[in-house]
């Protein structure tokens, strides 16, 4: 007889985004004259930067030459992307971490979802709330309790420390959702934490490429001890356009170390080698290749005109809903503009109320977790034209 994980029964039935899609798609099936407008998934529309494309070519060149054709990847990543990683990212930024710390992979979805393989499903686990709803899903996927830590503009989206001492921590900044950030002193504070209690930090560092102010941190690991204690997420879905051609890292430090229910002491950076070299079987060379083209002069250029176009956006939906009296937070420091939504609508009213009248979709912030309900996402990864649009368009409704 087949028997389920039970925990499945436990989670909503759907993914959220997958919920927005069978909404959206209901919708158009029964006006299909309408045009619709999507700033809901952060999902970018720009091109790909050209010097990405042009690696991925000569890569793909490569692969019809028997002289340099390309079978299985390495399981953490070819040197030639760990090292530009290495360098770019950590090493000219002042933080000493090692080649075999980095782990290349499809992107930080799959990393921040798989990376409790390796944790005990005993662990109490504290969340951000309103989160990217990959750590409450998976976590609940896999039995552990869960609290969630409100995230509201009481308490300027700085999350208090859980009741509760946990063992495992999810900290996302720049945030998805409600694009908000935290200073080094803040981010300090969790670290300090995380050392005192023997705590593990998973920091999603997905959106860092679109921090603007200079004394944001880009990586947990710009505060002293964190490499004892956090692993770190990075994408290259937002960073270069990379959404439908996966990319991403993980660091895992040496220096993190757990404990068996025996009181052994074992580092996580093995685990995860054993777990990654098991159940993956790496990224494609091809992609790996462009990602490496992210770092070269011609590659970072082009990137940052393309994340300057998304972050104009942003400023665009900001000024716009703050226009018409709406609150907003965000859109500075990351892609994502969080709104109160007006009256007493809760998140999924107003998210019918844009798709029926205006034809706008967004996200709505109860779907992040239940701090973000009366809250509403827009994303900046929209065309420059339908952004536009869809800031025109909101005017016509009566907020
Ligand atoms: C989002 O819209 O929150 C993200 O695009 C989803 C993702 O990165 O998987």
């Amino acid at each position: 007889m087949i028997k389920i994980n039970e925990c499945y029964t436990e989670i909503g039935e759907s993914y959220l985004f997958a919920e927005i899609a069978r909404r959206v798609g209901e919708y158009k099936e029964n006006h299909p004259d309408k045009k619709l407008i999507s700033l809901g998934i952060g999902d970018i529309t720009q091109p790909i930067a050209p010097a990405v494309i042009d690696a991925i070519h000569k890569a793909t060149e490569e692969m019809a030459n028997a002289k340099t054709v390309r079978g299985y990847a390495p399981d953490g990543g070819y040197d030639f992307l760990v090292n530009a990683i290495l360098k770019h990212d950590f090493l000219d930024r002042g933080i000493q971490l090692e080649a075999d710390e980095i782990f290349v992979s499809d992107g930080a979805k799959s990393d921040t979802g798989n990376i409790g393989d390796i944790l005990s499903d005993d662990n109490w686990v504290a969340i951000t709330d309103p989160a990217y709803p990959v750590y409450v899903d998976t976590n609940q996927m896999a039995g552990r309790k869960i609290e969630l830590l409100p995230c509201t503009p009481e308490n300027q989206f700085v999350p208090a420390f859980p009741a509760k001492t946990a063992d495992v921590i999810y900290l996302c900044y720049p945030n998805n959702p409600t694009g908000t950030v935290l200073t080094k002193e803040q981010l300090k504070k969790w670290v300090d934490y995380a050392l005192e209690h023997r705590s593990l930090i998973l920091f999603d560092a997905a959106y860092e490429a679109f921090i603007s102010q200079p004394e944001i941190p880009h990586s947990i690991y710009e505060i002293e001890g964190a490499q004892q204690v956090a692993i770190e997420f990075r994408s290259f879905s937002k960073t270069a356009g990379f959404t439908g051609m996966r990319a991403g890292y993980t660091v895992v430090p040496k220096a993190l170390t757990a404990q068996t229910a025996q009181g052994k002491t074992l580092r996580l950076n093995a685990l995860w080698k054993r777990r990654q070299s098991t159940k993956f079987n790496g990224t494609a060379y091809i992609i790996q290749r462009g990602a490496e083209a992210v770092f070269t002069p011609e590659g970072r250029e082009q990137i940052r005109k393309v994340i300057d176009y998304y972050m104009e956006n942003a400023r665009i939906i900001r000024s716009g809903l703050e226009a018409l009296g709406l609150t907003t937070y965000g859109g500075i420091n990351a892609p994502y503009i969080w709104a109160k939504t007006p009256g007493k609508l809760t998140s999924w009213e107003f998210f019918d109320l844009l798709l029926h009248n205006v034809q706008v979709v967004g996200t709505p912030g109860s779907g992040f977790g239940r701090s973000g309900e009366g809250f509403f996402r827009f994303t900046a990864f929209g065309n420059r034209e339908n952004t536009l649009e869809a800031v025109e368009r909101l005017k016509i409704i009566h907020i």
